[in-house]
C-alpha cells in the first residue's frame, strides 16, 4: 500500500488530475472515490472520462438516482454513486460486481456505502479545507492499483 497527498488548488486542477489518471488507466481498474458532499469526487470523475476520451460534449453527471451510468471511450468507463444505496440487494441488481471486478474502468463514489475499506483498487480521498482549497489523498491498494499509483505520481509530478 502507498499513499499521496496534495492540495488541490481548483476545480481545474482537480480536473486536470483526473485527465492525467483517465489517460494512464489500463483494463480493468478501480477507482474509489471518498469525501463529503461537494469534495469534488465528480469533478475528478469527469476529470477521468476525459482523460479516457469520452466525446467532450458528452455531460458527466453524478449518477445519483440511476446509481450507475456507462460510458464508451477507449475503455468502457462505469461511473457508479453508491450515496442512495440502502439496501446490499441494489448491488446485485446493478451487476456492481461484474462492473468493479470485470473489465474496462469502474469508478465509485461513495465506496463507503460497501462497507468494505479493503478493496483492492486506487482510492482518493477528497477533503474540503474552505473555499477551492481541497486535500485529495491517494491510495494505491493491491499490485495493480499500485503500478497506477506510481504512474500517475510520475506524471503529476513532471
Ligand atoms: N479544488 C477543487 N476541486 C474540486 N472541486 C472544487 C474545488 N474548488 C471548488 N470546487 C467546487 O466544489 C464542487 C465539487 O462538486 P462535486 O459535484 O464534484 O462534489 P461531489 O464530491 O461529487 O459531491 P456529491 O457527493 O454531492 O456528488 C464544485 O462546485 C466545484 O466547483
Ligand atoms: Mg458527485
Amino acid at each position: 500500500m502507498s499513499t499521496w497527498s496534495f492540495i488541490s488548488a481548483s476545480e481545474a486542477q482537480t480536473l486536470e488530475l483526473g485527465i492525467q489518471l483517465g489517460r494512464l488507466l489500463e483494463q480493468p481498474a478501480l477507482i474509489l472515490l471518498q469525501g463529503d458532499l461537494g469534495a469534488g469526487k465528480s469533478v475528478l470523475a469527469r476529470g477521468i472520462a476525459r482523460g479516457l476520451g469520452v466525446d467532450p460534449r458528452t455531460p458527466i453527471t453524478s449518477p445519483t438516482f440511476t446509481m450507475m451510468n456507462h460510458y464508451s471511450a477507449r475503455l468502457d468507463l462505469y461511473h457508479f454513486d453508491l450515496y442512495r444505496l440502502s439496501n446490499p440487494d441494489e448491488l446485485i441488481e446493478l451487476g456492481f460486481d461484474d462492473f468493479a471486478f470485470g473489465q474496462g474502468v469502474a469508478l465509485v463514489e461513495w465506496p463507503e456505502r460497501l462497507n468494505n475499506h479493503e478493496i483492492p483498487g486506487l482510492w482518493i480521498v477528497l477533503e474540503n479545507l474552505g473555499e477551492d482549497s481541497r486535500k485529495i489523498i491517494l491510495t494505491g491498494r493491491g499490485e495493480v492499483a499500485m503500478q497506477l499509483f506510481d504512474r500517475l505520481r510520475k506524471a503529476w509530478n513532471g
